[in-house]
Parts: structure tokens; C-alpha cells; sequence
């Protein structure tokens, strides 16, 4: 039987600058669904990539001296770089100005004119290259553009998407299909935006030259985020639509993007595809943005956040868990050194970390290093594995709504649960009195760990994965599949000696 499909995607990122810690963000979060959905069955595709063409990178390339071409090879390596780093699974990386996107991209542009969406005409107005988007004069907010960066008067000849045509089915799309954008916040603003109406999009420009040239008239480059939003589709294959990849995974399962682009992911994307006719992704999920101390993150302000320097601080699993776990997915975040070490030294080390360290130490110590015998389950034990067995389907509800923090949340439950258990039995108390209900008491809080290992793989790889070894747990049965009762640890298994696998994060040097 064919498992099911899940296709995934960040958006490509700018090389005009370092990967920071909003790039990682991203990326992580989709790391982390793409994980969870592959431990749980899923066929996934993930795909990350960098957009290279436009105006902002010309410009870029032009400041470093060098020409586009080498100046993008360049940088777009900073970010194929940091994946494994940040120990990210992606299938794919893709590059906008590989030949596989061109020929993508120009025939999504053939598609648009052959069913009557382009015709040529002229711009005049603002444009703001930082955001590569064009403004209204009545959108300028103080004469700048209302993300606060500069606009410059723009009027040459161009092609024109009739996006205003686009405004009824897209009301329809969003209406039929509650979740397209989430969260909700994000969706009634784009809702709002849209019912405003819509003007027709200006999708060419002539006064730069790196990009895609239009067929048939290469005076004129593509709109950069034609271009961009188009890579969600050749990393299938496409224009071949009867390639098997582009069958399995197209229309994408989840477009993951930070809040400053969802228009261009749940306004002109959709139309785009529609008036190509093509398929529509299922779902964006907007996500919000981290501030430094407080402080919006600017490179004028010199706050910028390398993530390597917190993976090198931190550790990598320590990062991983504090994007997923600081603030509800969706809003806006505060990065802080004390917000950071808070939740290592709680919850990782503390409260999970001790857990682990507590039973398997005690198992090595008084257990002979092997899993205890279980005997007969008395009602806490029974009551401690159930709520264990039963943390999957919380998980899968929350990790659809990509709530990672809920999601942690719950599994944090279980792990208080489980550090009362201990307290509750404690076992170190029976070693003399009843070794048959220790060993119980053991095995209990040793399933009940296996569980949470498996379960907390998709945040924290690495870690969990150490914390599985120490279980004795074989590599085929670390999926989701081997959650519940019939996956039990074998009594007399023989186990590796122990160790901590959080740290507590020491300030005192
Ligand atoms: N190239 C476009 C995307 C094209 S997708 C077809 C782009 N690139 S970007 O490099 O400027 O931004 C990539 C992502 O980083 C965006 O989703 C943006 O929201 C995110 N972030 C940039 N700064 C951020 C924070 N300070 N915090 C969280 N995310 C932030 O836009």
C-alpha cells in the first residue's frame, strides 16, 4: 500500500544577505512538521532553496563587485551550508536560477498568456526593492513603504497579470476552505485586503536584467516573485505534469512563511496558479517574528542573531526546542539570553532531562542494567501509560494546526506526570522493601520515557535519538508506528550505560 504524501516547503531565501535567526526559524518549524509527519507514516517531500534574481540581489552582487552569477554561487552556499548544521532533513534545495526553474517559470508565464491573463502595458508607480513589491500611493505611509522601506518612482513598460479579475475566486477559495490561510488573524486580514478589491499586477520589468527573460520578448525580466513563488512547483517536476513527483506531491501540502509574505503566498500565488490552471496549495501558515532583547532585529541596529552562534552556545536540540516552545506559532517572539537559559535548565534539564537521567541511572545502578521485569501493573502505573500511549493523537491535533508550542506542551504533561509518578513511588524506597514493585515502577517510567523520546524526535533529533540508545531502542523502532502497547520494552533487554543527555547551561563558567 502507497503511504501517504506530504509536501512541505520554507520560503527561498534572499541571498543578499547571512542567514539569520528568522531563516532558521522557518526552517526548523518546517524541519520539525516534516519530521513528525515522516516518523508518522508519511511519504514527505521538504523543500527549501534560495531566491536569487531581482533587483535586491543585482544590487547586492554590485556592492560585493562581483557579477550576479558568482556573487549568488556564493551566498547561496551560506545557506545550503547551514541545513546540516541546524540538523534540517530537507529532499530538495533549489535555486531560482537553475535551469530547471527557468523553463518552469517561463512556462507558467506561456500558460498565463495562452489563456488571455497578460497583457502589455505601462507601470508607473512605486516600488520598494528591499521588499521587492510595488505600492499605491496610498499605501505609502510617510513616503516610505509600510514595511518602512524606501520606494522609488518606477515607469517603463510592462506586462500586467489581470489580478483584479482574481478577487471573486479567491474569496471563493478562502471561504470553501477555512484553513487555507492560518492563523486566523492572518486570514481576515487577507480577507479584508482582498474584498478591498485588487488591481491588476505589474509582472515584468525592463530597467534591470537579472532574472528570467519573458518568452518572446526578452527586453523583459519577470517580476521577482513570479519567479519565487513558481520554485514551490518545479521542485515537482513541473513543467512535466505527468511526472510522478509532480502527481505524488503537487498541490503542496503546507507553504510555511513568515507574516511579512503572506500576500504574496495567499493573494497572487493562488491567482497565479488558477489562472494557469493549475492546483492550489492546501495550506500557508504564517508565522510571526523574533525580536533581540526587545529589539527589532535590524543590521543597522547590529542585533542580528546568527544561529550558529546560538548552536554553538546553546547547543543545537536546546535552539530547536526554545523557537518551537518560547511563543504560541503564529505570533511574534522575544529571543533573550534569560528566556533561553530558562527553558534549558526547566524544562530540558530539569524536567526531561532528570527524568531520563533519574530512571536509567537507578535501572544501571540497582537494575543490573537490564529492562526491569514489569509483573503485574497496579491502577498508577495503568494510568501513567495511558496517558503515555495517548500522546500521539494529541500530538497529530496539534502539530495540524503546526501549534508546536501546545504540542510541547503536551508532551510536558506527561513528562510532570511521570517526574510525580516517581516521586509518588519512589522506587529507591522499594529497593529493599518489594525489588518485584520497583522493577514495575521502572519499567513504567521506562516505557513511559520511550514514548517521549520517540515523540519529541521531530524537535529535538539529536538528543532524543541519544535518549532512544539508552533505551536499547533499535533504529526500525523509533516510528510512530511502535507507539502504544504492543511495542512494549523486553524485559531482560541488556542497556548501555547511561548519560545525561540535557544539561543544565551553566552561567557561572
Ligand atoms: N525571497 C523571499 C521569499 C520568497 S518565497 C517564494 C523572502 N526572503 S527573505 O530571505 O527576505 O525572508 C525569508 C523569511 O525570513 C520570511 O519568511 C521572513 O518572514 C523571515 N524572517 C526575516 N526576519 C525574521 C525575523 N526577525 N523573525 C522571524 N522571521 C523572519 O522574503
Amino acid at each position: 500500500m502507497s503511504r501517504p504524501r506530504y509536501y512541505i516547503t520554507t520560503p527561498i531565501y534572499y541571498v543578499n544577505d547571512l542567514p539569520h535567526i528568522g531563516h532558521a526559524y522557518t526552517t526548523i518549524a518546517c524541519d520539525v512538521m516534516a519530521r513528525f509527519k515522516r516518523l508518522d507514516g508519511y511519504d514527505v517531500m521538504f523543500l527549501t532553496g534560495t531566491d536569487e534574481h531581482g533587483q535586491k540581489v543585482e544590487t547586492a552582487a554590485g556592492n560585493a563587485g562581483l557579477d550576479p552569477r558568482t556573487f549568488t554561487d556564493q551566498v547561496s552556499r551560506n545557506f545550503r551550508d547551514l541545513l546540516p548544521m541546524l540538523d534540517i532533513g530537507n529532499d530538495d534545495f533549489i535555486r531560482t536560477t537553475e535551469d530547471r526553474h527557468r523553463i518552469s517559470v517561463q512556462e507558467v508565464w506561456r500558460r498565463l498568456v495562452a489563456r488571455g491573463h497578460i497583457y502589455l502595458g505601462k507601470y508607473a508607480g512605486w516600488y520598494s526593492v528591499r521588499d521587492e513589491a510595488y505600492f499605491a500611493d496610498s499605501e505609502l505611509v510617510d513616503g516610505q513603504a509600510p514595511t518602512g522601506a524606501p520606494v522609488e518612482w518606477v515607469e517603463e513598460p510592462s506586462y500586467f497579470f489581470d489580478l483584479s479579475k482574481w478577487q471573486e475566486p479567491l474569496l471563493r477559495l478562502y471561504e470553501e476552505n477555512p484553513d487555507f490561510i492560518a492563523p486566523r488573524s492572518r486570514r481576515n486580514e487577507v480577507v479584508s485586503f482582498v474584498s478591498g478589491g485588487l488591481r491588476d499586477l505589474s509582472v515584468s520589468r525592463t530597467s534591470f536584467r537579472w532574472g528570467v527573460p519573458v518568452p518572446d520578448d526578452d527586453d523583459h525580466i519577470m517580476y521577482v516573485w513570479l519567479d519565487a513563488l513558481t520554485n514551490y512547483i518545479t521542485a515537482t517536476g513541473f513543467p512535466d505534469t505527468g511526472c510522478e513527483r509532480y502527481r505524488q506531491f503537487w498541490p503542496a501540502d503546507l507553504h510555511m512563511v513568515g507574516k511579512d509574505i503572506v500576500r504574496f503566498h495567499a493573494v497572487y500565488w493562488p491567482a497565479f496558479l488558477m489562472a494557469a490552471d493549475l492546483p492550489v496549495p492546501k495550506r500557508v501558515f504564517a508565522h510571526g517574528w523574533w525580536t533581540n532583547e526587545g529589539q527589532k532585529i535590524s543590521k543597522s541596529l547590529g542585533n542580528v542573531i546568527d544561529p550558529l552562534d546560538l548552536v554553538e552556545t546553546y547547543g543545537l536540540d536546546q535552539m530547536r526546542y526554545f523557537l518551537m516552545r518560547e511563543v504560541p506559532f503564529g505570533n511574534d517572539g522575544d529571543f533573550s539570553q534569560g528566556s533561553m537559559i530558562g527553558r534549558i535548565n526547566n524544562d530540558l534539564a530539569n524536567d526531561f532531562g532528570n527524568l531520563a537521567q533519574r530512571v536509567l541511572s537507578f535501572v544501571a545502578r540497582h537494575g543490573e542494567g537490564r529492562v526491569p521485569d514489569p509483573g503485574p501493573l497496579a491502577p498508577p502505573d495503568l494510568a501513567l501509560l495511558e496517558q503515555a500511549d495517548c500522546l500521539l493523537d494529541a500530538l497529530r491535533k496539534e502539530y495540524a494546526n503546526q501549534a508546536f508550542n501546545r504540542a510541547l506542551e503536551r508532551v510536558w504533561e506527561v513528562v510532570g506526570a511521570a517526574n510525580r509518578y516517581v516521586d509518588e513511588q519512589a522506587p529507591w524506597q522499594l529497593r529493599r522493601s518489594d525489588p518485584a514493585r520497583m522493577a514495575t515502577v521502572l519499567y513504567t517510567l521506562m516505557e513511559t520515557v520511550r514514548h517521549l523520546a520517540i515523540l519529541m524526535q521531530p524537535v529535538v533529533p539529536g538528543s532524543a535519538g541519544r535518549m532512544l540508545d539508552q533505551l536499547g531502542i533499535a533504529a526500525d523502532a523509533r516510528e510512530f508506528s511502535s507507539i502504544g502497547a504492543d511495542h512494549r520494552l523486553v524485559a531482560g533487554t541488556p542497556l548501555p550505560a547511561p548519560s545525561p543527555v540535557f544539561p543544565r547551561f551553566r552561567t557561572d563558567g
